[in-house]
């Protein structure tokens, strides 16, 4: 049962305001003193002319009590206290009913919504800003698909621009075959950084280097097989990073799928008249909006960044019809993605107003510098790599008999770095501090994840329990704060899509974990005379430990049920 939609019924019955309106008004109090909903009078104080406090006070005589413990004014507000045993009841019994599901809804009606999430660069190593953009665009995904929409998940690959050209050129002169596919990304760079140094002794190589671009622009047989190598060996390591985080993608199309797309995006350009010259270059001028010219064709004719992202805007919503279109990209971006939406809107696609840039902070590591580019590199596999065997090491130190000590290892240090990458707002910058983010008890994927192992030991030790449930028993103060924040999941995912934040849900399971705890110290659940106390009891942590496990799955970590 939804309790907010009750307490907005029996408002309506008694007031003068629309259903949506009064629930709209209606607020969870502080703590439970004031009730578990509260409505503010104040709105009806300027219609009645009537003081606030009064209108409280008349309301509470007038309103229908059912199903509620009690209905209490205090000063300005109507405090409604619900009936604990049938909250719980309701609550507990619907979260192992609907396993899997529960927190889902069909709020999304099926509509589509298109997340844009990694976007790494061919040929140059995935750092830890695309680790970023990937596990926000995973969360989203999961979390829009979760509520009815229908995702659809693009990685826009940088694979185009005269630097593919470059990158020929160099192959062809200095590539060691062995190298290339050994370690793939590492020799790419290491012949793109060699054109750049012989281009400056050689500036010929430039030229020869845009004549590969070209090439390959117009669809050249050699120049088209070479970009295709390059892009599957880059994706291989990618799709390493990917299956190890559990990422997926529906759509691989890069910015050169838009290659003979731009066409028809430059020619509806002129058409609307939108193109104007500027030092031989084609602008959309945006001046009128505070923003530098958007440059959709060089002086040389060749198209940037920035055509590519309208064609592929358009492709988009011809291809996929969205509702919304949801670019996850680092916050330097910005600009550039409120001049490829004003472009849209000028060109009249009344569309752009559902695309939107979800940017994020940058990244930084308490007792290491991100600093030279193979740094980078180096940096994202140890990433991984020292979160698994920190993990290890824990575990070899805390619970050395433990099973499968490798894939727990696996599932806790990759969780762990995603936690530290979704807890914050996402434009905030993040801090890697080992210490930190692998404590079992600060706000970290570990401290939830062993939330969940204890109590399912906890399940394991009292094992299968049948009978009569008088969920009206779980009556303390923790037992009744941990089943309210059980009810809340559903609402914290809604308000993560409206605000485009996992961290709301991060921080729920946080939440969950903290209230689970509470209640699990001040309270035994195997040695227990009263039966009936113990099912409920036992019946709770099973709620607990499936809405652990939903809230997780949701921001891509998984559970592991011993550490
Ligand atoms: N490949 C780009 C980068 O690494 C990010 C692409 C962002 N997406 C877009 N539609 N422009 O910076």
């Amino acid at each position: 049962m939804d309790y907010k939609k009750l307490v907005a019924e029996r408002l309506g019955s008694v007031i003068e305001l629309e259903k949506d309106k009064i629930e709209a008004l209606i607020e969870i109090p502080p703590n439970g003193d004031m009730g578990d909903y509260a409505f503010p009078c104040f709105q009806l104080s300027k219609v009645l002319r009537k003081a606030p406090n009064m209108i409280a006070a008349e309301l509470k005589d007038k309103i229908n009590v059912e199903g509620f413990e009690k209905v209490e004014n205090l000063g300005p507000y109507l405090n409604f206290f619900v009936d604990k045993g049938s909250f719980s009841k309701n609550t507990i019994e619907k979260i192992i009913d609907l396993g899997n599901n529960y927190g889902s809804s069909n709020i999304g009606n099926g509509e589509t919504v298109c997340v844009e999430y990694s976007s790494p660069n061919i040929a140059k190593p995935f750092h830890v800003g695309h680790l970023f953009s990937t596990v926000i665009g995973n969360a989203l995904y999961k979390m829009f698909n979760f509520q009815g929409y229908k995702s659809v998940g693009i990685n826009h690959l940088g694979d185009w621009g005269t630097q593919f050209g470059k990158l020929i050129s160099a192959y062809k002169r200095w590539v060691d075959e062995e190298a290339l596919e050994r370690e793939p990304i590492n020799e790419l760079l290491r012949i793109y950084v060699k054109f750049h140094d012989e281009a400056e002794k050689n500036p010929a190589l430039e030229d020869e280097g845009r004549m590969w671009f070209k090439k390959l622009e117009d669809g050249d047989q050699e120049a088209t097989a070479l970009w295709k190598r390059f892009t599957e060996l880059s994706l291989k390591e990618f799709n390493k990073v990917y299956d190890e985080l559990g990422v997926k993608f529906d759509s691989y199309a890069g910015e050169g799928f838009y290659n003979d797309k731009m066409d028809v995006v430059i020619k509806e350009l002129q058409e609307k008249k939108l193109l104007t010259e500027s030092n031989g270059a084609q602008v959309v001028m945006l001046e009128d909006y505070n923003m530098p010219p958007c440059i959709i064709l060089k002086s040389d004719g060749a198209t940037i960044y920035a055509t590519r992202d309208l064609a592929a805007a358009m492709y988009r919503k011809n291809n996929y019809n969205f509702k919304k279109s949801i670019y996850v990209v680092g916050s330097p971006q910005a600009l550039h993605f409120k001049q490829v939406f004003k472009v849209l809107e000028l060109a009249g696609h009344e569309w752009a107003k559902d695309c939107v840039h979800v940017g994020f902070g940058l990244i930084k590591f308490a007792d290491r510098k991100l600093s030279t580019r193979k740094g980078e590199v180096i940096l994202l596999e140890d990433l991984l790599r020292e979160a698994r065997e920190k993990v290890l090491e824990t575990i070899n130190e805390k619970n050395p008999s433990l099973e499968n000590k490798e894939e727990v290892a696996e599932k806790v240090g990759i969780g762990a770095v995603i936690f530290t990458y979704l807890k914050n707002s996402r434009e905030k910058d993040i801090v890697f501090d080992w210490k930190e983010m692998l404590s079992f008890d600060g706000e970290t994927g570990p401290y939830v994840q062993y939330a969940y192992a204890r109590a399912k030991s906890i399940l394991r030790k009292i094992g299968e329990i049948q009978g009569e449930v008088d969920y009206s028993k779980l009556s303390s103060k923790e037992e009744f704060e941990l089943i309210k924040t059980l009810e809340n999941f559903n609402k914290n995912i809604l308000s993560a899509l409206d605000k485009l934040e996992p961290s709301i849900v991060t921080r729920y399971s946080i939440d969950v974990a903290k209230a689970f705890n509470k209640f699990y110290n001040s309270h035994s659940v195997s040695n227990l005379e009263d039966e009936g106390l113990k099912i409920a009891r036992v019946r709770l942590i099973e709620a607990t430990c499936q809405v652990i496990k939903n809230s997780l799955d949701l921001i891509g970590i998984q559970v592991v049920e011993k550490m």
